[in-house]
């Protein structure tokens, strides 16, 4: 393959400003004081302990060789600490946060490497104090057998504190109320988790652009996916936030396609779905490009399509706006779209009102990101604002689902279900807008060609003309601003990709 290690100088895509540039260089300490205050204002309690253990080190099944690490979310929330078998507990009445570290034994350091001392630690990250998981049975059997309110707060019942015998009956476990109140802190965003969201979106874009200058001389997707991932190691970061999606032609209309080793012979566009990790914060970036350089002129309209929708939803983003309002925003143009091309047809009205196009746009909008590229979504309570994309996931849309949307907010007695969709976007929420256009056949043929409410409203000779477009889907993280949104994704698209691509051919 034609390709070479690219140094971190040659990227003005990670042009960072100063503040960003101290945050993500760890002159600023990740703000774990700050998370935990806000878990427990959600909490909204004056006493116990939140006990969350970090992620152990374990091994393959059968094999003396490790598993790729990966941090618990939910413990490093609380702490900041991204290495194997540490606890964070947070005093509430004390406002106490204390990490809990392994020590390490010199004969370990000979084949493994050492882990920061409490000294380093207490240096490093924001917590009160630091001590070591030897000492942490003793602790909670302290705590058990105080006066005080008991209450230890964990996240699951399988993350209860390990006492030995007898000494966990005196601790009141709650493993009822910890995930739901983080999962509302989680949701509104910190500048410094920003910061981080940024950073990986900085790296992660210069991938993609790499991609897009080389787009033309390349001859398989596994050479997509080799680019995405050597820009981001070149970068600092080992860690991809989902599997890459490099699907060509029809491989195009498989949401998640990741097997990425097809060859670009013959293909129209490819829609590239990557996206790293920085500091466990997630970037989710999607572009198509068209392989020959120039869209052949069937793919260049559903390509101009979606490049409509998503820059009109993305104009939408806005405190206090309706999350469901933008997603039938997209549907609407995506189906005036398809109308003007032919694909759909029959009255607009009556198409709109059956929802067909979901066939077409057939998942959410998009999602939160942050600790994971499908981030939490806040299980906020109803009479609290905030947003609900689907549990936080890219999820289908049918026409049902779509047609259903359409009446959300028609009554005051609307269902919980209804009132839910009416919360709204919040200053430094981060979303993902991700409109897209598939023609996966199975999907299309299997559930519509014989259901008499959409079938009519599909013109199936002229749809036939559009499989081997595959998908068109773009992608960008919008962060919510309090006057508007900023896109944290700096990936070239529309005219410029284009540009890009372009000049790199040789
Ligand atoms: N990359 C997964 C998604 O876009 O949701
Ligand atoms: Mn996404
Ligand atoms: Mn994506």
């Amino acid at each position: 393959m034609d390709y070479d290690l690219i140094l971190d100088d040659e990227f003005d895509a990670l042009c960072l400003d100063v503040r960003d540039q101290d945050i993500a260089s760890a002159k600023v300490k990740y703000p774990a004081k700050q998370h935990a205050r806000r878990v427990v204002k959600e909490l909204d309690v004056e006493h116990g302990i939140i006990y969350l253990p970090g992620q152990p080190e374990r091994l393959l099944e059968d094999s003396d060789q490790p598993r790729l690490f990966r941090q618990r979310r939910y413990f490093y929330y609380l702490s900041g600490a991204n290495f194997e078998d540490c606890a964070v507990t947070y005093e509430i009445g004390h406002d106490r946060l204390t990490l809990w570290i392994p020590y390490i034994e010199p004969r370990q350091v000979l084949w493994f490497g050492s882990k920061p001392s409490a000294a380093e630690c207490l240096r490093r990250y924001d917590v009160d104090e630091v001590r070591y998981t030897t000492q942490l049975n003793k602790f909670f059997r302290c705590y058990a057998s105080s006066p005080s309110d008991r209450t230890t707060y964990i996240l699951h019942p399988d993350q209860a504190p390990n006492l030995g015998s007898g000494a966990r009956s005196h601790l009141r476990l709650d493993h009822s109320v910890l995930q739901p109140a983080m999962d509302r802190a989680r949701l509104v965003k910190t500048e410094y988790e920003v910061a981080m969201i940024r950073h990986a979106n900085n790296i992660s874009s210069a991938a993609h652009r790499k991609v897009a200058e080389r787009i033309t001389r390349l001859k398989n997707e596994r050479e997509i996916e080799a680019i995405i991932q050597a820009v981001c190691i070149a970068n600092g970061t080992r860690y991809q936030a989902y599997p890459v999606i490099a699907g060509s032609g029809v491989n195009g209309s498989t949401l998640h396609y990741n097997a990425n080793n097809a060859s670009l012979k013959g293909k129209q566009c490819v829609v590239l779905d990557a996206g790293c990790e920085w500091e466990c914060y997630a970037s989710d970036i999607t572009r198509t490009l068209p392989i020959s350089g120039c869209f052949p002129p069937k793919a260049a309209a559903i390509h101009a399509i979606v490049q409509r929708m998503q820059n009109e939803c993305i104009r939408q983003v806005r405190p206090g706006k309706l999350w469901h309002e933008i997603h039938l925003l997209a549907a609407s143009i995506g189906m005036d779209g398809l109308l003007k091309l032919g694909i759909l047809k029959g009255d607009t009205e009556q198409v709109a009102r059956a929802g067909t196009v979901a066939a077409f746009f057939p998942h959410g909008l998009g999602h939160h990101v942050g600790l994971e590229v499908h981030d939490v979504s806040g299980s906020l309570p109803l009479a609290t604002q905030g947003i609900q994309l689907e549990d936080g996931k890219r999820v289908m849309v049918t026409p049902g689902m779509l047609a259903q949307m359409m009446h959300v907010g028609d009554s005051e007695d609307a269902n919980p279900v209804q009132q839910r969709k009416r919360q709204r976007l919040l200053p430094n929420m981060v979303v993902t807008v991700e409109p897209g256009i598939y023609f996966c056949r199975e999907y299309l043929e299997g559930y519509f060609r014989n259901d008499p409410n959409h079938s009519r409203f599909i013109d199936w000779e002229v749809l036939e003309g559009y499989y081997e477009v595959g998908g068109v889907r773009i992608e960008d993280c919008i962060l919510v601003t309090r006057d508007g949104f900023d896109n944290l994704t700096v990936a070239p698209k529309g005219d410029e990709l284009l540009d890009v691509i372009n000049r790199g051919r040789k």
